[in-house]
């Protein structure tokens, strides 16, 4: 009989289990009211009384074997019906947001691009500026209204320094370190103490331009401004020039493209001109090359510049600057094509 009890507790060792139904049958077969167990239980009373301790042992060796093996065959069951037959691998995946990149970033490569594929470079230079690279230095008279606290952020005074209030203070900084031939472009950030509305920020973006070298013409200027208005706005744009005043550039103008919205008949955002103003430009003044250290008798320049938020709005028909600086996902995620 005890031979049997061992035979039984090898046997339930060695079983395995492929099914829930499997272990049930194990079950049944040991541990049910007629099983196994049950049976060895009753025949107890039978077994000679010298052999009933061991006898007893060995039963009680039997009937935990099998609750623990009937418990850990449902466990290991269950776990392998968590991992594999819940999950279908014919579902598609979950798609992985990549973001986009702001519609200011995405027009400011596509302007870089295009002046660098006319080998111009990128220089930089400081938010935090002094007044000589803002004003002094560009011929801004003392007087001048754009120097004062209406516009300016000033963090300093005497000796001013301030927030610059365009990337024109770049081409100082480039004229004061380089020699010509010089062909850049600043992208950066620029601050003017305005009221916020629709159409005005306080903070916003500009790329300025800069050529110098030996007989640059007004022609010259007209035709790289001509050749980045088909890049980005297309190649059927239009460019006209009007005289303007800027005290760092004589003569200046002031540049307009054909609308892009209904190209050039007339409509709401070009208020029925057929033209939109997108920057302004000159040739640079022989008082700003002198103030930089640069022979204005050997040299002549062209510079420009030109507000990222303005040229954004007018490419993607976008009515509120605000947009551009509240970060709401909604308006971010339109941009995801454009890279
Ligand atoms: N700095 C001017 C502004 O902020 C833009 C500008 C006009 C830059 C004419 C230039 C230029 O280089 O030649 O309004």
């Amino acid at each position: 009989m005890i031979n049997n009890i061992q035979k039984y507790i090898e046997e339930v060792i060695a079983f395995t289990a492929n099914t829930k139904d499997d272990v049930e049958q194990f079950r049944i077969k040991f541990a049910s009211k007629k099983g196994i167990i049950t049976q060895l239980f009753a025949d107890f009373k039978l077994v000679p009384n010298e052999q009933k301790k061991e006898f007893g042992q060995k039963m009680n060796e039997l009937k935990n074997l099998v609750q623990e093996k009937i418990d850990s065959l449902l466990n290991n069951l269950e776990n392998k019906s968590e991992s594999t037959s819940n999950v279908d691998y014919t579902l598609p995946g979950d798609s992985i947001n990549l973001g986009s990149r702001h519609p200011l970033s995405i027009v400011r490569n596509e302007i870089v691009s295009i002046f660098n594929r006319l080998g111009f470079t990128i220089s930089e230079g400081p938010e935090i500026e002094d007044d000589w690279h803002v004003f002094s230095a560009l011929n801004f008279p003392e007087e001048h209204p754009a120097r004062d606290m209406q516009d300016t952020f000033f963090i300093e005074k005497h000796p001013d320094i301030l927030l610059r209030t365009h990337t024109s203070s770049v081409q100082v900084r480039v004229m004061e370190n380089q020699k010509p031939p010089i062909r850049t472009i600043s992208p950066g950030r620029v601050f003017r103490n305005e009221a916020i509305s629709a159409r005005s920020h306080c903070i916003f973006h500009q790329i300025e331009g800069l050529y110098i070298d030996e007989n640059v013409s007004f022609a010259d200027l007209k035709q790289t401004l001509l050749y980045f208005a088909k890049e980005l706005f297309g190649e059927h744009t239009k460019i006209r020039l009007r005289p303007s005043f800027f005290p760092f550039t004589e003569p200046s103008a002031e540049m307009d493209i054909t609308c892009s919205l209904c190209g050039g008949k007339g409509c709401n955002v070009c208020k029925h001109s057929g033209w939109l103003e997108i920057l302004g430009c000159g040739m640079v003044d022989p008082n700003v090359l002198e103030s930089c250290g640069i022979d204005s008798k050997k040299y002549t320049g062209f510079a420009f510049g030109m507000g990222i938020e303005r040229i954004t709005m007018l490419k993607y028909g976008i009515r509120d600057i605000r947009l551009f600086f509240e970060n709401d996902l909604r308006f971010l995620k339109q941009f995801k094509s454009c890279v």
